[in-house]
Formats: C-alpha cells, structure tokens, sequence
C-alpha cells in the first residue's frame, strides 16, 4: 500500500471507547469492509506481503479472521480454514483455551483439516494481548502444519501481543502504541 493509502484506511476503522465493557478500546473494522475499493486493497496488501507459492493454507478466528481469511485464501489461491469458538463444530475437533483481553474463550479446528506439513498463514483483525493468536498458533502447530506468517490488520503495542508469539514471523499492517 502506499503510504496514504494505508492511512486512509486506517481511518476507516472506528474506536469505540469502553466497548464491549468499560476500559477496553473496540475496533470496529465493518466501516473498511463497507467500503468496496478500501476492502480490495487492503486484501491485495495482505496477499502482497506473502511469497508466490509459498503458502498452502490461510486460517482464519472468528469471527473476524474469517472476513479477512477467507478473502485472502482466494487471492492467493489456496484453502481456508476456520478456527471456531467452542461448540460451533462437530466431533472430532482440536481444542485450545486462551484467556481474552475480556474474558476467556476456547478456539476449535476440525480433526484433520489442517494437514500435516502445510505452510499456514494465521490471519485475524487485530492482535490485542495476543491469547487469540496464540491459541491459534497452537491448534496449527498441533496438527502438524507450519506457521510462515501470523497477519494483522492493527496491532495495539501497549497490549503486548507480539511477545505472546515470540519466534513467529508477524505481518500487521499498522500498529498503534
Ligand atoms: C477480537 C479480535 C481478535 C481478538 C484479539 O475477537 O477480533 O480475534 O479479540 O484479542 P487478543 O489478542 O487479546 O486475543 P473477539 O474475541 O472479540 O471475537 P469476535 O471476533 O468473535 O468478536
């Protein structure tokens, strides 16, 4: 993205003060997927910063992950897969629990959707504290596969989620302090 390209999307995404509960910064990225031409280029942007060829397979959180993931998977013409909260898939599943910026929560893949082996690129809207990402991380790794990038849309640095993924390679596309 040139550079005022990218500052002009990150205007599209809206700070809501003490959302979902008091304290916490919400970023609400529906305004920048509202907008066709903005959503186009931020997809390219996220298909731009991986090698040709060298990824097999995008995952993607929910709920948001699945709206930048899915995307993306077309872009670089390979398989999505999506990670969910606990309960939304059936038998057999692979679990991992993580603790939230507000609250906890459980993340979920299929049994052996994931093949051993794969180049997984993990992609979500923003890395917070990171315990989304982590878990992620795990439920990939567990299956076997390789995590070759970890993709953000914001990364909110106060939090601390880059060190959650230590030794992972780490794309966002903009982070604030
Ligand atoms: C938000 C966001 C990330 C995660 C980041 O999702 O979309 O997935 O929190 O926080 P962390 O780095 O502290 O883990 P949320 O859990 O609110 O789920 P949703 O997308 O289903 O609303």
């Amino acid at each position: 993205l040139a550079p005022g390209r990218a500052a002009a999307l990150a205007q599209l995404v809206r700070d809501v003060p003490d959302y979902p509960q008091p304290g916490v910064m919400f970023r609400d990225i529906t305004g920048l997927l509202a907008d066709g031409p903005a959503f186009a280029d931020l997809v390219g942007a996220f298909a731009a910063a991986q090698e040709p060829g060298a990824v097999d397979l995008v995952v993607g959180m929910e709920a948001r992950g699945f709206l930048l993931g899915a995307p993306l998977a077309v872009a670089l013409g390979v398989g999505f897969v999506p990670l969910r909260k606990a309960g939304k898939l059936p038998a057999p599943t692979e679990r991992v629990a993580y603790d939230l910026e507000y609250g906890t929560a459980e993340l979920e893949v299929r049994t052996g959707s994931i093949p051993a082996g794969a180049r997984v690129v993990v992609v979500d809207d923003v890395l917070a504290t990171g315990g989304t990402a982590a878990a992620a991380v795990e439920l990939v790794e567990r299956c076997g596969a390789q995590v070759v990038d970890v993709q953000f849309l914001l990364e909110l640095d106060a939090l601390g989620g880059r060190a959650r993924l230590a030794g992972r390679p780490l794309t966002s596309l903009w982070a604030v302090p």
